[in-house]
Parts: C-alpha cells; structure tokens; sequence
C-alpha cells in the first residue's frame, strides 16, 4: 500500500506553493557563493554549518537563514540559486512553482532589488524555456521590520510589476500580527495582486482572522493553528481558503514534536484545502518529493487522500483555469493508471 502511494508520488506531476527562494541555498552552494564574493562567514566548513541546522522554533532558524543568503550579492549569485532550485524539483515532477523572495533582507544589505529581480526573474525564465516549470513570483515582506519598511519596498517594487505576481507576508510571527500591515497590502489588492500570509504558524488563530478579515487574503501559508479555533475552521472551510503547509518544516521548527502528530489529515477530515510545500528546503532535510514522502511513511494516508493533496496544489495555484484543467487531467491520469 505504502509502497504504491510512493510510486504514485513520484509520478504525479506537483506544484509548489510556498518556497522562499533563500531558503533553498544549500550550505555547498553557501561556501561557493562566498568565495566568489569574498564574504567572511561565521562556519569553518559545509559540514559546520550542517551542524548548525538544528532549531527549537522560527527564530532560531530565522537567525541561521538570514545569515546564510548573507552571500547573495550579484545577479549571478540570484541566478545560480534559483537555478539550481529548478533544477533539483524538475527531477522530481515538479512542473508550477510559486516561490517567495524577501527583497528587504537584501536592500538591508545594499543589493538593489533589479538586482535580486534580474537573477531570480532571470532563472525562472530559463527554467521555463528549458525544463517547461510555469512560475509566479511572489514578494514577501518582513514582518519584523516596520510597515513603513514595507510600503517603501512596494514602492521600490511598482516599476517591476509585470515580474511580481503576488506579495506575501513572514519572518517572525509571534508579537507582528497582520493588523501591522493592513496599508501595504491594502495597496497590494489596489495594484491587482493576490496575497498570501504566513499565519498560524507559531502564531494564534487570532492572527489567521486577522489575515482574513483585515488583509483579505488570497492564501493562507501554514495555517496550523487554525485547528484551535472551530468557528475559524469553519470559515476557512466555507471559504475554500488554501492552506500551504509544510509537513518537514513544521517538523524541524517544532511546531509539531513528530510527524506522526502531523495536523495534515485532519485538515483535509474538517474540509480545509490543504496542500503540500518544502518552505525552505535546504534547512528542513528535504524538497517537496521528500515533504510527500514523509508523510506516507509517518502518517495514514489514503490514496484518495494523496490524490485530493495531488489536485488541492493545483486548483490553489494562481494559474489561469485552462491551464489548471490541464495539470488536473494529467493528475488524474496518474491516478487513473
Ligand atoms: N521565512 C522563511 N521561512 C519562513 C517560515 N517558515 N516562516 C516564516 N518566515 C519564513
Ligand atoms: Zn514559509
């Protein structure tokens, strides 16, 4: 059984959702980055710095992530990384993502954000010329950081906008509730762009509403929490709200303390449309296939259910409808087999 619905994983064509781009640079390309840039780093090696990649919540992984995109300085730099992401999931099937840049991580270190966009938007352009992955970009904002931080980064951001697709929201969650943010995002729907938050994550159900309600969002990345609130299950259910969740991430970042507790299954029970991403790969121990495979070994999962996962990536992607009956027919057909 297990062994089937592995086979099936693989095979299935998958669409990825909640990405951060930085948070696919692996501790190799780290090294190779830093010596091209002649950044110093605080690691001896590949192998100290895999040491390091061992957290209690967010913010200690936050603290390791910021530190480690601290060699991201040149177009070149945002190319390789993005490229060697697409690469990696092309082997895996993966054929749409929707990836998150944190583009104030970057200005605070002095790259301008053409710089950031010309290498990421560079890549994803290559990547769907060569290895057929449609992409939407997304640009995340700090949570961390004031909302006038963000509102001059959408600024910075309004000549650029045939290459933003959307905006998001991360970083530390608990003590920035989306209420903090309500002007940028505002203005965000007024440009005609959809937005998704990470809430719930560590966060409250109160910071879920607060997205909902006060950002009017489009997606909702994580969502854990919202199980703590039936009216607000209710809600999410009843708007056939996406939830993109991160089974290896929620692992490594203890928001569940083993796999097996994964809250995954019982979204799809409640009737919430959750989905299946990797967040940041390279620090969680593993890419979307892996995220897929975790949970089939850890957790009961049917086929049916793999197959409702399999869809439930797609009618969540911001893709026309045409092509997103096109991914389904090819899910199906899978299934169907
Ligand atoms: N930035 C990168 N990964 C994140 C996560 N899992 N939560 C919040 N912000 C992030
Ligand atoms: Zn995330």
């Amino acid at each position: 059984m297990k062994e089937e619905l592995l086979q099936l994983a693989e095979a299935m064509p998958k669409a990825e959702l909640h990405l951060h781009i930085e948070g696919s640079l692996e501790p190799e390309l780290v090294f190779k980055l830093a010596k091209r840039n002649q950044v110093q780093l605080d690691y001896a090696s590949v192998e100290n710095l895999k040491a390091a990649y061992s957290f209690n919540n967010l913010q200690e992984f936050l603290d390791v992530y910021y530190a480690g995109m601290s060699v991201l300085l040149t177009e070149d730099d945002f190319y390789d990384l993005t490229w060697a992401y697409l690469q990696r999931v092309h082997e895996e099937k993966v054929v749409h993502v929707e990836i998150f840049f944190d583009p104030q991580a970057h200005l605070e270190r002095g790259v301008p954000l053409t710089v950031q966009l010309a290498g990421i938007h560079g890549a994803l352009e290559a990547g769907k010329a060569t290895l057929g992955i449609s992409y939407r970009l997304i640009l995340s904002f700090l949570r961390h950081l004031p909302e006038s931080s963000a509102l001059e980064t959408l600024e910075l951001a309004k000549p650029h906008l045939d290459q933003i697709d959307g905006f998001g929201l991360d970083s530390s969650e608990k003590g920035f509730p989306p209420e903090n943010f309500q002007q940028v995002f505002a203005e965000c729907k007024k440009l005609g762009k959809p937005i998704t938050v990470h809430a719930g994550e560590e966060g409250p159900p109160e910071y879920v509403w607060q997205a909902l309600d006060l950002l009017k969002v489009d997606r909702i990345d994580h969502g854990n929490r919202a199980l703590e609130d039936d009216a607000l299950v209710e809600r999410l259910a009843k708007d056939k709200m996406t939830l993109t969740v991160c089974p290896l991430s929620n692992l490594k970042l203890c928001v569940v303390e083993d796999l097996k507790e994964h809250p995954l299954l019982t979204m799809l029970d409640k009737g919430l449309h959750a989905m299946v991403n990797s967040d940041d790969p390279a620090y969680f121990g593993g890419y979307l296939l892996d995220n897929y495979r975790a949970l089939i070994e850890q957790l009961p999962v049917t086929r049916q259910q793999l197959h409702q996962l399999a869809r439930n990536a797609f009618t969540s992607a911001w893709l026309s409808d045409e092509d997103k009956a096109r991914h389904l027919a090819a899910v199906d057909e899978v299934f169907a087999g």
